[in-house]
């Protein structure tokens, strides 16, 4: 019999499409959308073997993939109108409720981490843009310029869609989920957002309800795909909470997704673990890139 208080944990690369032209829409073990995950759920996987929280799993799954060029967080994020990498990320602790976040930051290389400072060094939960930057440089975080995030596939992506007035996407974004040792849960989430949004624009990742969510007594979960979708519906405490009343992590993302699709016709992914049982994942667009720990430590990493 599996022991479901056995340290678990699962991320996402975001939902969304691949190009042809991908090399990870072939599915190939080696596609970098994989090994990027996979490297993140073994980190976090590691840490929580050796009897490290969910928190601090978390964040270091989610400053592997913020370090990842290939996703949608950090470096290499999607740009904004102007051209400009603006991040957000939000981070939360379930046994405690304590939780932070940051919006429209464009000078930090890993948000993620400035968001678990805003929790455990502000009386605030959320911080945005020039104050956001303020309080990073306030508790140590050094300035990056724009420049170093922005890599030269997101450069050319904003310059095709600049050319074509095209749309931007709606879709990316990176997060963990993670149940430790003693049974508590931690979320974060991390992303550039839309590529192609208006400069200030927040999506759902840094509000917490919307995209980042944990509670020990319901579960942790972590969103990606059309924040503006997310943020109506509340998803990530909606799928927490319907943990609470008895479903399956896997019930509980499948449901909050198809709420999604159906109800306000929005794209995007879920990650799920509750109190007990195995992780549990949704996604209503082609791929979501993802990793997950199996309770003898084996992780799987699949589009
Ligand atoms: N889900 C990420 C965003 O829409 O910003």
């Amino acid at each position: 019999m599996q022991n479901h208080r056995a340290p678990a944990i699962i991320v996402h690369g975001g939902a969304g499409n691949l190009g042809a032209d991908d090399p990870a829409s072939s599915g190939a073990p080696d596609a970098p959308r994989l090994v990027g995950v996979r490297r993140a759920a073994e980190e976090g996987y590691r840490i929580l073997a050796q009897g490290g929280s969910a928190l601090v799993a978390v964040e270091a799954a989610v400053r592997i993939l913020e370090d990842d060029p290939t996703y949608n967080a950090g470096t290499g994020a999607a740009l904004n109108a102007d051209g400009d990498a603006e991040l957000d990320a939000a981070i939360m602790d379930g046994a405690t409720l304590r939780c932070g976040a940051v919006a429209a930051v464009k000078d930090v290389k890993n948000p993620v981490s400035l968001a678990r400072l805003v929790m455990e060094r502000s009386s605030h939960v959320l911080l945005a843009g020039p104050g956001a930057s303020r309080f990073a440089r306030d508790v140590g975080i050094p300035a990056v310029e724009n420049a170093a995030l922005r890599t030269a596939a997101q450069r050319a992506r904003w310059e095709a869609s600049a050319k074509l007035g095209a749309p931007g996407t709606k879709t990316g974004t990176v997060g963990a989920v993670a149940r430790d040792r003693a049974g508590h849960l931690a979320a974060a989430t991390s992303t550039g957002g839309m590529a192609m949004k208006l400069p200030g624009r927040v999506g759902d990742t840094p509000l917490i309800g919307a995209g980042t969510y944990a509670d020990d007594r319901l579960a942790a979960v972590s969103g990606t795909g059309h924040g503006e979708r997310f943020i109506q519906l509340t998803v990530a405490r909606h799928a927490a909470d319907l943990v609470g009343k008895g479903a399956t992590a896997a019930e509980a993302a499948q449901l909050a997704i198809h709420e999604v699709g159906e109800r306000l016709d929005g794209e995007g992914g879920l990650i799920i673990l509750g109190p007990n049982g195995p992780a549990g994942f949704a996604f209503n667009t082609p791929i979501m890139s993802r990793a997950y720990s199996l309770p003898d430590g084996t992780i799987v990493a699949e589009l």
